[in-house]
């Protein structure tokens, strides 16, 4: 299978269950998935889940990385200080189609303790079946890249 069907996803101990079902989900839907994890519900720390992920979704190992913590919020920002990682939070399917049409995202991340599993499911779908709509979006992109020192 190509890199361009290959989904990471990782998460911290708040969002097992959920990142579980995601795999599944994605698996069902012909996704090749990497999941880092974890399966054990002992305390881990997130930045550390988040960066793994994204530097899989960085080297072009993986397609897009789908991320989870409690809020979604934290795992995100350590994802985000990544170079060329464009991570959004999504709590509704909008947000996720506009952070690949408009900002051209290869990550998301979702918060456990924020939504359940059948939105979290629809804003997974929502958010890989859109497509970068470049033109103007680009040059913004280009903005956000040039920002990473
Ligand atoms: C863990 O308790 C929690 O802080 C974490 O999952 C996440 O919400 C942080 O942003």
């Amino acid at each position: 299978m190509t890199t361009s069907k290959r989904v990471v996803l990782s998460s911290d101990h708040a969002a097992i269950q959920l990142r579980q079902a995601i795999a599944v989900h994605l698996a069902r839907h012909d996704w090749e998935v990497i999941d880092l994890g974890p399966d054990k519900p002992d305390s881990i720390h997130y930045p550390k889940q988040g960066e793994a992920a994204a530097r899989l979704v960085a080297s072009g190992d993986c397609r897009f990385g789908i991320i989870l913590c409690g809020t979604g919020q934290g795992i995100m920002m350590a994802a985000n200080k990544v170079r060329g990682i464009r991570c959004g939070v999504c709590a509704d399917t909008f947000s996720a189609r506009m952070i690949r049409q408009h900002n051209d995202a290869n990550m998301l991340s979702i918060g456990a303790r924020v939504v359940g599993e059948g939105l979290a499911l629809d804003i997974v779908d929502a958010f890989l079946a859109a497509s970068f709509e470049g033109g103007r979006h680009a040059t913004r992109v280009e903005m956000i890249t040039a920002l990473e020192v």
